[in-house]
């Protein structure tokens, strides 16, 4: 086999190096708003946003899984997959463990995502005041899983 010149080799190099600050230089808004388009295209498909918002993976644990759907039927480009993955860690992203981690999937990401969450730390008792609001948009608590939130937001965003 031929080896690479120095020079190609260079060339090669900066050709990666322009390509990665490009890449770096949309990220943002840009790719966030691509992620979502590629996540509307391809994963609404075969069912709803429900079993997305209920899981809290990193960009790893989504790369599995939309690879997982992928051999289910999934329509996701080699390119696409890890903007996808990003957007996906980014608004459904890991969750502290803890009692309240299953309600607050359950019960916190039918209107909005987590990133009105993570975006909005408190102590318990503004955790309490918001969850109250909550509750007046229409959320479902009962009081029982009411004080495991509360606990759980507190610990976790605060
Ligand atoms: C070709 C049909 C199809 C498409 C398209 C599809 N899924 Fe699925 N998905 C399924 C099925 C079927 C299940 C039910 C789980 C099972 O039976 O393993 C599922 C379940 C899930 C779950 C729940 C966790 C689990 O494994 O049960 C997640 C999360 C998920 N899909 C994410 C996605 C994402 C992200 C995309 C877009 C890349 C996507 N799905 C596209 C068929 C599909
Ligand atoms: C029925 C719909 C609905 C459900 C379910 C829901 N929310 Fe909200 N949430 C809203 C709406 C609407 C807003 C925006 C309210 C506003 O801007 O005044 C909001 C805003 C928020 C905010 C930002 C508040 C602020 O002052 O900026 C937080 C934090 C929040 N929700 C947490 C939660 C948690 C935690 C749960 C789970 C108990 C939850 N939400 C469930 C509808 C809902």
């Amino acid at each position: 086999m031929k080896s690479i010149s120095g020079k190609t080799a260079q060339w090669i190099w900066v050709t990666v190096a322009m390509a990665a600050a490009a890449f770096a230089a949309g990220q943002g808004g840009d790719e966030a708003a691509r992620g979502e388009r590629i996540m509307n295209n391809s994963c609404l498909g075969c069912h709803d946003l429900r079993p997305i918002q209920t899981q809290a993976f990193d960009a790893e644990g989504w790369t599995m899984k939309v690879n997982a759907m992928i051999e289910k039927g999934a329509q996701v480009s080699t390119d696409d997959l890890p903007i996808l993955a990003n957007f996906l860690a980014r608004s459904y992203g890991p969750l502290p463990e803890g009692a309240g981690k299953a309600v607050l999937l359950n019960r916190c990401t039918v209107c909005h995502d987590l990133q009105r969450i993570r975006r909005h730390p408190s102590d318990a008792e503004g955790w309490e005041d918001t969850l109250s609001t909550m509750l007046n948009e229409g959320a479902m608590l009962t009081d029982q899983e009411f004080a495991i939130l509360v606990n759980y937001l507190s610990r976790n965003f605060r």
